[in-house]
């Protein structure tokens, strides 16, 4: 069994284990500078956190979590979504006349009741996307640090001389469900903070994660003496009126975290659109012979499976150069690393993977049942009960340059592994996919990592560390080619308020 894949639950409590700290949460690390710390995941070394995550995971069959939320944001009518955008649209005024440092004071205070919401959240993100705690965690501390970080970024709004940011007037945030607190909580945040009030529609399978999000912030606005419509929480059923959101003449920003289609649908609704789009991804990893075997075999099987596979920054694809193509040393680590893993619904303690969000169907339903010419399964998934969404999974040899499974998105548990002569041919084959969202090296040779950096093609790389999980300040997250459209500024980066309005007059280059 892989000795890296213990997760929270499948920690023995017979086992004395470390005892870092009684608290539930890790010491506060030291601020930086600038006033930002990420804030810590919740330690499953701590007994004591491993009977609260246990507790949470009681709750979760019976779980009503923003259940009322989402009954009132339920929209029928068109007169019903324009009387929305008029009372973002008055509210924004007075948000947007604010001082950024008056914007970050609310911020600040949005990420308190985020991290008050913690357990809240686990609940209803294990309840609505099938995520066990150990996915689900370290996503609540993302969503809390982007309220801190955006709230110090908006301060920097008001330093700049001689010229002033003026914010979009009205920002749609459309989310996806597979992280359905951090995109929606950082896309909303990121647009207040940049003085634009917001109409956010949660994704339709995460709707009550969506609403948990909403009134955390609206606390925030409450405790601030701001009218809570600055942010709009919009549950719209009917497509047309989604169609006439985005389509509205008011909404100079709408931030997508979905599907490269959804975008090129958003845009056939509104030639116009001011998109800012972080879209799809198919995501390779590269093991060199010089690499840590143990480690990018770890690092290959959290990236492909973690959260089941559906995360835009998955690893689809390991791509093994040289001798490690043939390297039974580190099959065998894969397969170990991959067959060990327990899976089951995140009310199950010790599942490490848990279910799709949706049943499988369509091409990610022939991605787990159907090989191309010459692909053999190292592992094949097997579907684990009838309800279409608990699957093994799956690994298949033998991907070929140029078919499908090498060029696809299937955003589940199914992994592919190609082979390269050098690590120049295994460039090639990362960079000849339309998308450019995250990539991996897994090598200790400097000069390889020098080569790799250099060329491959995606917004977010990372060297011996898996791909999935980039951190608020450290790795900003966004995509380059396909897996991007919009002004480029990435998530939980410097600059990514500056895509959510303009400056007057712009500002003197060089
Ligand atoms: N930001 C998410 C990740 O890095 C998508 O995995």
């Amino acid at each position: 069994k892989n000795r890296f894949l213990a997760s929270l639950a499948a920690l023995d409590d017979t086992v004395p284990l470390p005892h870092r700290t009684q608290d539930r949460r890790l010491p506060e690390l030291p601020a930086p500078t600038d006033g930002f710390a990420n804030t810590p995941d919740t330690d499953p070394a701590v007994a004591a956190n491993r009977d609260w995550g246990r507790a949470i995971l009681d709750r979760v069959p019976g779980s009503t979590a923003g259940t009322a939320t989402v009954a009132a944001a339920a929209l029928q009518t068109e007169e019903q979504l324009d009387r929305v955008i008029d009372a973002a649209l008055a509210a924004g005024r007075g948000w947007a006349a604010l001082t950024g440092a008056q914007r970050a004071e609310v911020l600040h205070r949005a990420g308190e009741a985020l991290a008050a919401r913690r357990a809240e959240l686990l609940e209803v993100a294990a309840a609505e996307a099938g995520k066990t705690l150990d996915q689900a965690d370290p996503e609540i501390s993302e969503a809390i640090d982007f309220a801190h970080y955006y709230a110090e970024r908006a301060r920097e709004l008001d330093e700049v001389d001689g010229a002033t940011f003026l914010p979009s007037r009205l920002t749609v945030v459309t989310p996806p469900w597979n992280f359905p607190v951090a995109i929606p909580a950082g896309s909303a945040l990121a647009a207040l903070a940049a003085g634009s009030p917001v109409v956010f529609k949660p994704a339709g399978p995460t709707k009550r994660c969506g609403a948990v999000v909403a009134e955390a912030i609206w606390e925030a606005l409450d405790a601030s003496g701001i009218p809570r419509d600055v942010l709009a929480l919009v549950d719209l059923e009917e497509r047309a009126l989604g169609r006439q959101l985005i389509s509205h003449p008011s909404v100079d920003r709408l931030i997508l975290t979905g599907a490269y289609e959804t975008a090129e649908l958003f845009r056939s609704f509104r030639s116009d659109l001011p998109l800012l789009a972080e879209t799809s991804g198919k995501n390779a990893l590269v093991v060199t012979p010089s690499a840590d075997f143990d480690l990018a075999a770890k690092d290959v099987a959290y990236s492909a499976f973690g959260h089941a596979g559906q995360k835009c920054s998955a690893a689809s694809l390991v791509i093994l150069v040289g001798s490690v193509a043939k390297s039974k040393r580190f099959r065998n680590q894969l397969v170990d690393a991959v067959s060990s893993l327990t899976v089951d619904y995140p009310t199950n303690p010790a599942a490490q993977m848990g279910p799709l969000t949706e049943p499988a169907e369509g091409k990610l339903l022939q991605a787990l049942t159907t090989l191309e010419d010459g692909q053999s399964w190292l592992i094949e998934p097997q579907q684990l009960d009838d309800t279409g969404k608990l699957w093994s999974p799956g690994v298949r040899t033998g991907v070929q340059r140029g078919s499908e499974f090498h060029l696809v998105e299937y955003f589940g548990p199914v992994l592919g592994v190609m082979t390269a002569e050098t690590l120049e041919e295994a460039v090639a084959i990362q960079n000849e996919v339309d998308y450019g969202l995250t990539g991996g090296l897994h090598s200790l040779d400097p000069e390889e990592i020098g080569y790799w950096l250099e060329h491959v093609q995606a917004g977010n790389v990372y060297v011996n560390r898996g791909i999935t999980g980039a951190i608020v300040q450290r790795q900003p997250f966004g995509g380059w080619k396909k897996s991007a459209v919009g002004p480029g500024t990435k998530a939980g980066g410097p600059s990514y308020l500056m895509g959510l309005g303009e400056w007057e007059p712009a500002p003197l280059r060089g």
